[in-house]
């Protein structure tokens, strides 16, 4: 995967992770980058920053029809889209007893999101003789977050479903990776953090958090490698290994981690 050149769309690119890897695709010389995303002023913001290469679109990535539309608007400018990046995300910091409602965003902006990124973009990617998905999932759909049981299912669905098109498109050279990171300075943790959220602090007390620029770099090496896994904290790779190795061992330690940074279910009773 080349990015001078190409088409790239990036969903949740008015912040965080998203802006930054818009600003590094325009950096290494993409033809234009899409940023996506519900909050359209902060989108507008970050692509003003970037120059005429960058455009700004306001998107529910959960309304498959307005994924579907973005996409058909792409296509009918560029001609193609080489490069789609699925990674709106959100935290609940919510346990076992997360309301419905909450249970079904995470479903939502963590899964159903990029079935409808993928279902929207392959045809066309397909037609091309192949394409690019960079789904964005969390060391947490690996592993685990403690203090957020919706954010761990539904990341966890993440990694499944980019396993999924990974095998089965690959037939038509279509290429998927999947970002894993640990923490990362954005508005997800931070807020988190000033608020005292308990899942955050896990998340800060597990290693080091990155910046967006860091996340960059680890995405664009992968992309360039054509790697599935994307671990901008390479030691996500060993805790997986040795969670597969020793499950026992390894329930042990997150329950520590969790009591150590009280990212026990009691959490819920904020949200009953
Ligand atoms: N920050 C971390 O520590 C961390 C760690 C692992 C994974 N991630 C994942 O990285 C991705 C980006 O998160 P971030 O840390 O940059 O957070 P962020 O809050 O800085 O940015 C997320 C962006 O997604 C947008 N968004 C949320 N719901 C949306 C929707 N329905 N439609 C369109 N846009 C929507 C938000 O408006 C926001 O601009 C998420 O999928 C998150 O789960 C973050």
């Amino acid at each position: 995967m080349r990015i001078a050149d190409a088409v790239i769309v990036v969903t949740g690119a008015g912040s965080g992770i998203g802006a930054g890897l818009a600003r590094r695709f325009v950096a290494d010389g993409a033809r234009a980058v899409v940023l996506a995303d519900l909050d359209h002023a902060a989108a507008s913001k970050v692509a003003a920053e970037l120059g005429e290469r960058a455009t700004a679109r306001g998107l529910d990535v959960t309304d498959e029809a307005a994924v579907a539309a973005l996409v058909g608007d792409v296509l009918a400018e560029h001609g193609r889209i080489d490069l789609f990046c699925s990674n709106a995300g959100l935290g609940t910091g919510a346990g076992l007893h997360a309301g419905e409602d909450v249970w079904q965003r995470a479903w939502q902006v963590h899964v159903l999101a990029h079935v409808y990124a993928a279902r929207a973009v392959l045809p066309a990617m397909i037609a091309a003789g192949g394409g690019y998905l960079l789904n964005t999932s969390s060391a947490a759909g690996l592993l685990s977050a403690p203090g957020d049981a919706p954010y761990t299912a539904s990341k966890h669905a993440a990694v499944g479903l980019a396993e999924w098109l990974a095998y089965t498109y690959r037939e038509h050279n279509i290429r998927v990776s999947v970002l894993c990171p640990m923490g990362v300075d954005t508005p997800l943790l931070t807020g988190g953090l000033a608020l005292g959220s308990p899942a955050a602090a896990a998340v800060a007390a597990s290693g080091p958090v990155l910046g967006v620029d860091e996340v960059a770099d680890a995405v664009v090496d992968a992309l360039a490698r054509e790697a599935f896994l994307v671990l901008p904290h390479p030691q996500v790779g060993k805790f997986w290994a040795g969670k597969a190795a020793d499950v026992e061992g390894w329930l042990a330690a997150m329950a520590q981690l969790a009591g150590a940074t009280g990212a026990t279910d009691h959490t819920n009773e904020k949200e009953r």
